[in-house]
């Protein structure tokens, strides 16, 4: 298979082209480098795969049809998994426009150009993030979708584009709605990473709001494990991929300080605008049809994320 990664030098993306390598495929990572967070992280995430067979990483942007018309067409792409975005709640509070332009007309690029090419499916990361406020939990995947920022609500725009490209067009495509994921490269911005760091240099832990927000927690191989279920299944259709357990986010600082064996100071500041107040995923739809079930519970990809970062330090 000739697989393109779109984002492919970030967290999930990184993962994602390992596995693909890993299984002899023909691997394209298309990255930007965006400077959202420090691009120095995303060079050394495929450091170690810039000389490996099979692997050829593009420096550009998913807003360039011509370039993207060129790994398409040309270089005869069959599977794409798509990962560029701009990811981040806060960033899209502040500013509305990027997060619109790279995830939901950057995606609309990606399945327009994939037209009348030999693309046999598209993977979209879609997110939590589409359902915002909660009329009920877990989340099944037809809860009402009432996304709380506009990162949510480009990534509800760009999964609707997946999905009606599949109904319309015949193009194959499947959106993995992803509760926030965490693991070996992580983004920095996100609160496992940030509580590990600060916990690890016995630095105070600031929780924005009172800590009773709830997340469900994804590892990493479990996302990847997702998206090779979904090169040959469910097809027009979105998926939970989450752990199926929440937890607080107090708990989360709590757990982090006991594996970390630390002890900061935990303070509560003032909650940010665009956070949903819980995700908490049902995943019956994605056991079912993908035949995907999680491996990782909390406690056991804490433990080993925290190994990790104890080795690179
Ligand atoms: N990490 C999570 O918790 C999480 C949860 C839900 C959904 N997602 C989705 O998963 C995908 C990957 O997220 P991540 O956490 O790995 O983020 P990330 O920021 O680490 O990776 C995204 C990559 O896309 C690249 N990129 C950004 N704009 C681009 C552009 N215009 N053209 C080409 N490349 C571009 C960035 O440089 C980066 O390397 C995103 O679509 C995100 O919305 C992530």
């Amino acid at each position: 298979m000739k697989a393109l990664v779109t984002g492919g030098a970030g967290f999930i993306g990184s993962h994602l082209v390992d596995k693909l390598l890993e299984q002899g495929h023909h691997v394209i990572c298309l990255d930007n480098f965006d400077p959202y967070y420090d691009p120095k992280i995303k060079r050394e995430n495929i450091r170690h795969r810039l000389d490996t067979d099979n692997f050829e990483l593009v420096e550009g942007d998913i807003l360039d049809k011509t370039l993207l018309k060129k790994i398409i067409h040309d270089d005869g792409i069959d599977y794409i998994f798509h990962n560029a975005a701009q990811a981040g709640i806060r960033v899209s509070v502040e500013n509305p426009i990027k997060p619109h332009d790279i995830n939901t007309t950057g995606t609309l690029n990606i399945l327009e150009t994939s037209l009348d090419s030999d693309v046999k499916k598209i993977i979209n990361a879609s997110s939590s993030s589409v359902y915002g406020k909660a009329e009920y939990l877990p989340f099944d995947e037809v809860h009402p979708k009432t996304p709380v920022s506009p990162y949510g609500v480009s990534k509800l725009a760009a999964e609707h584009y997946c999905r009606v490209f599949n109904e319309v067009y015949g193009l194959k495509t499947t959106s993995l709605r992803l509760f926030t994921v965490y693991g070996p490269r992580m983004r920095p911005d996100l609160a496992i990473s940030i509580f590990t760091r600060r916990a690890l240099n016995n630095e105070t832990i600031e929780i924005f709001g009172d800590g009773n927000k709830t997340r469900d927690f994804t590892y990493i191989d479990d996302v990847v494990e997702a998206n090779m279920k979904a090169i040959g299944k469910g097809d027009g259709e979105a998926y939970n991929i989450g752990s199926g357990k929440r937890i607080s986010v107090i708990e989360l600082a709590e757990k982090i300080i006991d594996i970390t064996q630390s002890n900061p100071k935990i303070i509560f500041t003032d909650p940010r605008k665009g956070d949903a107040e819980h995700t908490w995923a049902n995943i019956e739809k994605a056991k079912k049809e993908l035949d995907w079930e999680p491996k990782y519970d909390i406690h056991t990809g804490l433990k080993k994320y925290v190994e990790y970062v104890q080795r690179r330090t």
